[in-house]
């Protein structure tokens, strides 16, 4: 088989290493699905895959579709992710790959857009279902390491681990003193959800091994013995703020749930109280919070998702009383495996006639 050196296109492995000449690798591409043995397999649908992603879903992939990627550690421009899937069936994306209109026109052929991931914001779902394209996502697989990192955000915050850690690493700690970082109990705390699907659900189950009051706002109320199972309380989205030592973040991200934490939701909550975010970052007014956080009117933040992603709202880079991590949550190798796999399996499913298992906007077979 052929193979390009240099930084571009390994046949055989399906990799594509895009350095933003755009012309040059489409022309790679075309070459192998011109001339590489697998590619002129009739059953195998055509994918492109915009990041790496773990072994053994490349593998699988591999086996069951004609498979180019980029291979470079890297977001890739639309003009990038159109040259790339041109001819193409199938879109596996990620949630950092704006899919719009504009990308769905310039792929005539395409059949699906699997998104690697929970969240879906980054796809222009109308517009996927105005052009009857099936939108998947990866429901179920990242709840429990969703959830492990908001619990962590929770106590990091909490005790104040990030400033222990770099005062440690700073070398300039003095030794044990009894009124050094004192931070909040958690347990017997009040825990507050905002959204309660099934992170949120995870959350509260964590929620009870630290002895925490749960209660929870959600669109939809649980039922009773719902509610009973998992030791939890509904109460008003305005109560639920106003009452928790945490509030925790859970809800899907769209134009409902924009800023739904701005400045009158911060003065509502306690002064000691911290902010979990693990869902998405434009559900705070990040500048709003870094209001209240310098003027100490919250406890803190623990977040792991940020409004303008990898960007932060300057001062939160050194803020004492803001926990942050790179976005996080699914980060297990187990998990991002599943997720892999979910939408591997997407995919193929819609490739072979099916409706697949993890469709976001199933009224287009209607
Ligand atoms: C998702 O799947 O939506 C997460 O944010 C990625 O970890």
């Amino acid at each position: 088989m052929a193979a390009f050196h240099g930084g571009f296109h390994v046949l055989g492995t399906g990799r594509l290493n895009i350095s933003g000449r755009s012309s040059f690798y489409e022309k790679k591409i075309s070459a192998c699905r011109a001339s590489s043995p697998h590619c002129g397999h009739p059953m195998k649908p055509k994918v492109f895959l915009t990041r790496e992603i773990p072994a053994p879903v490349l593998a699988f992939l591999r086996e069951h579709s004609e498979l180019a990627m980029n291979a470079d550690d890297r977001v890739l421009s639309g003009a990038e992710v159109i040259a790339g899937a041109r001819g193409c069936d199938a879109l596996l994306c990620n949630i950092t790959d704006p899919i719009g209109a504009e990308i769905m026109d310039a792929l005539p052929g395409l059949r699906v857009i699997a998104n690697f991931g929970v969240g879906f914001n980054n796809i222009d779902v109308a517009a996927a279902t105005e052009r009857k394209i099936p939108v998947t996502n990866t429901p179920g697989v990242l709840t429990e390491a969703t959830a492990d990192i908001a619990f962590a955000l929770l106590l990091a915050s909490a005790r104040r681990l990030g400033e222990g850690e770099r005062l440690v690493r700073s070398r300039a700690w003095t030794g044990w003193n009894p009124m050094q970082m004192l931070g909040a109990d958690v347990t017997g705390a009040t825990l507050g959800l905002i959204g309660f699907g099934r992170i949120g659900q995870a959350m509260a189950k964590r929620a009870r091994a630290f002895d925490l009051t749960v209660i929870y706002w959600n669109r939809t109320r649980l039922s009773p013995a719902e509610e009973q199972a998992l030791q939890v309380t509904y109460r008003p989205f305005d109560d639920v703020v106003a009452a928790a030592d945490f509030l925790s973040l859970h809800v899907a991200y769209n134009k409902d749930t924009h800023h739904l934490m701005g400045e009158k939701q911060f003065a509502a909550m306690k002064p000691t109280a911290i902010v979990i975010n693990t869902a998405r970052g434009p559900v705070i007014d990040e500048k709003a919070l870094v209001r209240v956080l310098s003027a100490k009117r919250i406890g803190g933040a623990g977040l792991d998702v940020f409004e303008r992603e990898p960007a932060l709202e300057p001062e939160l880079y050194t803020l004492p009383n803001a926990v942050v991590v790179p976005h996080l949550g699914s980060a297990t190798i187990g998990t991002r495996t599943k997720m892999g796999m979910l939408a591997a399996k997407n995919l193929l499913a819609v490739c072979a006639g099916q409706r697949p298992p993890n469709g976001v906007n199933p009224q287009i077979y209607s």
